[in-house]
């Protein structure tokens, strides 16, 4: 079953150039229970689209189009009084600078007790023990709750905030670039938490990450998100080695990890489309390798499969660009690939 479900979801922001449409005609679900894995370039409206989720939009942004349903009920123009027992509770998140989810000038301590307190009827001192387990459940010592946050590392405050995130025992954690600033050996420290957790506690986690090769390890399912679009989703065997979407080819070159990808790593050249004023047909034309006139002109439908999505004029030739995608050549500004006249304007 669905336990988040997005439809046709636009956001924009108000801008001195104009609207700026982050998120554009997003479909997306989160099943109960899997981690569904959300990557794409900076830039490419991951954030948004998990902001527009808990509603926690900055003043000049809106959900402008769509719906958002969560648990079965609507999660748009949710008053804050009914959002707030769900937050938390059924849904939490942990976000992309985890010093602003603590409050510098509580304890640890009485940042837990607040947060438990708001949803469960139990005693401070109930509160804290609770509190204490979750906290060495993610590797910290209890004693840490009576430390201000700048007494943590980085890496601890990043544990503390995922406790934080799971201590209710949520249907769906959103967690967006959580291991950003830290080290390897701590970021692999805590994806390996981040899947232990989701298995004992079955809660949903949505990860986002530009991290490719993360999501390879631990996703169930991965949307690529490209120029405020949903571009491909689908089980993570299916994206990974039968992508069906150029940018997913591109962008699994350029990390280093994944099985049956190029040996050489090979970026994409250039860099996603500007939001206030996007292209007319598909989006990712202009760095496409196979891009066509019809591409200039016409935004690709999804092409439908039950699970396996992808938003590509040409899905079905997707084996052969998959094998020349995985060469450089293929990515460098190679005229002969593309429609003269139609590129070089
Ligand atoms: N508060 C804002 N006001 C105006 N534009 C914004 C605002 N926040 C984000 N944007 C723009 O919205 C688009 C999507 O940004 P978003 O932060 O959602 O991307 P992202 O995929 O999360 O990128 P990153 O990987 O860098 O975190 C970008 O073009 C960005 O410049
Ligand atoms: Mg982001």
């Amino acid at each position: 079953m669905n336990l988040l479900e997005t439809r046709n979801l636009s956001v924009e922001y108000g801008t001195d150039e104009g609207p700026l449409r982050a998120v554009d005609g997003v479909d997306l679900s989160v099943e109960s229970g899997e981690i569904l894995g959300v990557v794409g370039e900076s830039g490419c409206g991951k954030t948004t689209l998990m902001k527009a989720i808990l509603n926690l939009l900055p003043e000049n942004g809106d959900v402008v189009e769509g719906d958002i349903q969560f648990d079965g009920r609507s999660l748009i123009d949710i008053p804050e009084s009914e959002l707030r027992p769900i937050r938390w509770e059924d849904l939490s998140y942990i976000i992309q600078n985890a010093m602003t989810t603590l409050d510098p000038v509580y304890r640890i301590g009485s940042q837990f007790v607040e947060i438990i307190r708001t949803h469960r009827d139990v005693s401070k001192s109930e509160a804290r023990s609770m509190a204490g387990e979750m906290l060495e459940d993610v590797g910290i010592d209890r004693s840490r709750l009576s430390d201000y946050p700048h007494e943590l590392s980085g890496g601890q405050r990043q544990r503390v905030v995922i406790a934080l995130a799971l201590v209710l025992d949520p249907k769906l954690v959103i967690a967006d670039e959580p291991t950003t600033g830290l080290d390897v050996v701590t970021q692999e420290e805590i994806l390996k938490l981040i899947k232990r957790i989701q298995k004992s506690f079955d809660s949903a986690v949505v990860l986002i990450t530009h991290d490719i090769s993360v999501v390879a390890e631990i996703a169930d399912r991965v949307a690529v998100m490209y120029g405020g679009e949903l571009v491909e989703v689908g089980p993570t065997s299916d994206v990974f080695h039968r992508s069906a979407h150029p940018y997913t080819m591109g962008l699994m070159n350029a990390f280093p990890s994944i099985e049956e990808s190029a040996d050489e790593l090979v970026s994409i050249p250039g860099s996603p489309p500007n939001l206030v004023d996007p292209p007319t047909g598909c989006r990712f034309t202009e760095r496409c390798p196979f891009a066509t006139e019809e591409c200039y002109e016409e935004p690709p439908e999804e092409t439908v499969g039950e699970r396996h999505r992808s938003r590509c004029h040409y899905t079905a030739q997707a084996p052969e660009f998959r094998e020349r995608s995985e060469r450089a050549e293929t990515w460098t500004a190679d005229e002969s690939v593309r429609p003269e006249g139609v590129y070089n304007e």
